[in-house]
């Protein structure tokens, strides 16, 4: 059976065999113990309502050992037997190119070589879920495959509700990931309803099928990176750099530290992790030895050449090491997965990488004590560093949060965390409140010299951009371009051809607006699907991260995540979603995305600019609302362009007065 049936049959109509379970490939740790007797059969009914009654006697059992050995039911045996990658477009069965748009980026969000545990659907994050099990992939895929542009597609948490009539403007998918009740969205909660299989955790782009591996994140750790550098005092050449994590974001770090031209040491306490990222050549150094390690560390710094080193170990080790044997760093960070850390996104100091995932699930209790313990260790060494000069950031991974739970002594005596978050000091002021964000494409025709003409395009847009941009914005504008310009030579791609430029609302309207005119023109062989991290100036209320240089007190509302989403779904967006969790855990953040199919039309023409026009301004409004300057400036110049747009602004309320009332 070729590729197209098996996507047009969906769950095959006979039984498939079962699969053994392939030790080649990373797998998501066994996840808790969190049912009841009660609540397990319960589990077991949900799943066994995709298949036909004739089936269950067989798939009972073997659900339910799955539940008991993994803790979820990835109905493993319906894992399709193609390999999983994205096709060029004219490859997928569809009565829309849009719907085939759609699968590819499934397709690409489920890649061996991009995602983290692809058989148990998890690209990033630990947890950052496309579907929750196989059979959700399959029925998608089989709804996409025969949908028309007067359907929409719904999915709950992976799971595809349904097709229902619709119109050829509307979204062809809208998803929800993670959707709760407010009360009952702690993380445990998360476990219960995961396990129960009627909710996910979608992280950002992982859930919302657009996920491009690791460069997603370069370009933003490299603007991170580069700025935080910028901070310090003297040349960038020779500065060192320590951090931790080489899983799916975290991995782009040692790739951007040597873009940034700084020597960096990554800890990585997974050995599977470590070696993906060597071999694809994203660190160039792998070692065991903290002594040998550092003897390099200070060669390359001596020749102030850009180098990255991965240490096989615990990050906790690490920074002892720096403290014991006093050692400068200049930068430091951390990119553990800390937004879920009782279920393998910490691993505590002291334990081996097996132990720890076996205690995650054997002695959750025990194995939270020493997370937690580690955590305090952790910053205790961390804190030694800056002591000495060190300049550390939290990089949106809930560092900060996670340790102050922990009782670390991370709190400065007003209460609030001894260090700034990245967004506060480098992204939100930076960025995101001029409107530049994660803009990315992807080229469906899967041809480089697709990409290598839409690299270009993008490049002459910026440039011409350029010529007149304000001064506020000219050095994010000249580090896009010399970005864009390098972008081919770092050898950025991993799976489908995409790529990733930071570009405020100008800019991204420009540069797709140009896309289309060249698949109209034949320029580009194949449509290009456009999207963003939701990682973004809009689409995502988070106050321990992307709002967290909101100071209004509005940084825990979730209006403008929310408002994001319905907008762009009525102008225009090929798919939408909107999501519970992402980056910094359940409960912790509401994050929306989009995706939109750029084919050459007038459609796509006029779709594109009224919704990105929206998709950016509406969160430049909101970060002008709550007094912040350069979101100000960016929404005034925006009304300039624009005499449709009317936004609200602000007074601002002398402080000696304000004062003096509650004197
Ligand atoms: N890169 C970014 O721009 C960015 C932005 C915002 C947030 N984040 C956050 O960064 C975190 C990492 O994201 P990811 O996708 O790489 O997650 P991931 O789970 O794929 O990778 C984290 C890695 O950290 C390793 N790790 C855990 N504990 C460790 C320890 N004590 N010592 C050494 N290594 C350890 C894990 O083995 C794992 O490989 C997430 O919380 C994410 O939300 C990243």
């Amino acid at each position: 059976m070729n590729f197209i049936q098996n996507i047009l049959q969906g769950i095959p109509p006979e039984l498939p065999e079962p699969k053994p379970y392939d030790p080649s490939v990373s797998h998501a740790p066994k996840r808790k113990d969190i049912l009841t007797q009660e609540e397990k059969k319960l589990a077991l009914h949900n799943a066994l309502r995709y298949f036909k009654p004739e089936w269950h006697e067989v798939l009972a059992p073997e659900f339910a050992k799955e539940l008991k050995e993994y803790g979820r039911i990835y109905m493993y045996r319906f894992r399709p037997n193609y390999k999983m990658y994205a096709r060029p477009i004219e490859e997928y069965p569809a009565k829309t190119k849009q719907a085939a748009a759609i699968m590819l980026m499934i397709q690409n969000n489920l890649d061996y070589a991009i995602a983290q545990h692809p058989q148990e659907l998890i690209t990033y994050g630990g947890n950052g879920a496309v579907f929750q099990n196989w059979a959700q992939y399959l029925l998608t895929m089989q709804y996409l495959a025969t949908m028309t542009e007067e359907q929409t597609l719904v999915l709950y948490s992976g799971h595809p509700l349904g097709l229902f009539p619709s119109h050829k403007d509307a979204p062809r998918v809208v998803i929800t990931n993670g959707m709760v009740i407010p009360n009952y969205s702690k993380p445990d909660d998360w476990e219960r309803f995961n396990a129960l299989g009627v909710s996910q955790y979608g992280q950002m782009t992982a859930g919302s099928y657009m996920y491009i591996g690791p460069q997603g994140i370069v370009h933003g750790t490299t603007i991170t990176v580069l700025n935080a550098s910028r901070m310090l005092q003297g040349e960038i050449a020779g500065k060192l750099f320590i951090t931790s994590g080489l899983g799916g974001m975290s991995g782009a770090q040692p790739k951007a530290g040597n873009i940034a031209g700084l020597v960096s040491v990554t800890a990585e306490v997974n050995s599977s992790a470590t070696h993906k990222r060597h071999e694809q050549g994203w660190v160039d150094e792998v070692h065991h030895d903290l002594d040998m390690l550092f003897a390099k560390v200070k060669e390359a710094q001596a020749k102030k050449t850009a180098r990255s080193f991965a240490y096989s170990g615990n990050i906790v080790d690490l920074w002892e090491y720096c403290v014991k044997n006093k050692i400068h760093v200049d930068l430091g960070s951390d990119q553990t997965s800390l937004h879920n850390p009782w279920a393998g996104g910490y691993y505590p100091v002291g334990y081996s990488f097996e132990e720890s995932n076996r205690m995650m699930a054997e002695e959750p209790e025990k194995f939270r004590a020493t997370v937690q313990e580690s955590l305090r260790r952790h910053v205790d060494a961390v804190n030694k560093l800056t002591a000495k000069g060190m300049y550390f950031f939290d990089y949106g991974n809930a560092f900060l949060l996670e340790s102050s739970r922990a009782g670390a002594n991370i709190l400065k005596p007003d209460g609030k965390f001894k260090y700034q978050s990245y967004v506060q000091d480098i992204m939100g002021p930076m960025c995101f409140d001029y409107g530049f964000g994660p803009f990315r494409w992807v080229c469906t025709s899967g041809k480089p010299e697709d990409l290598d003409t839409t690299d270009k395009i993008a490049m002459e847009v910026l440039q011409k951009i350029s010529e007149n941009s304000p001064k506020e914005i000219s050095r994010q504008m000249q580090d896009n371009i010399t970005w864009i310009k390098g972008a081919k030579e770092n050898k950025l791609v991993v799976g489908s051809q995409a790529r990733i430029l930071y570009a405020d609302a100008e800019g991204r309207i420009k540069i797709a607006t140009a896309f289309n005119q060249a698949i109209k023109e034949g320029k580009i062989s194949a449509p290009v699907v456009l999207g963003r991290d939701h990682h973004d100036v809009s689409g995502t209320d988070s106050p321990f991260r992307e709002t967290s240089n909101i100071y209004d007190g509005s940084s825990f509302t979730a209006d403008m995540a929310i408002h994001n989403v319905i907008g762009d779904s009525f102008r225009g967006a090929t798919w939408v979603s909107i999501h519970n969790g992402g980056g910094v855990g359940w409960g912790e953040v509401i994050n929306g995305g989009f995706g939109m199919l750029l084919d050459g039309t007038e459609d796509a023409d006029r779709r594109v600019k009224s919704m990105l026009f929206w998709d950016v301004n509406n969160g430049i409004s909101r970060r002008a609302w709550a007094r912040n300057n350069e979101a100000i400036f960016a929404i005034k110049r925006a009304m300039n362009e624009n005499p449709n747009l009317k936004v609200t602004l602000p007074n601002f309320a002398d402080k000696k007065l304000v004062d003096s009332v509650f004197m």
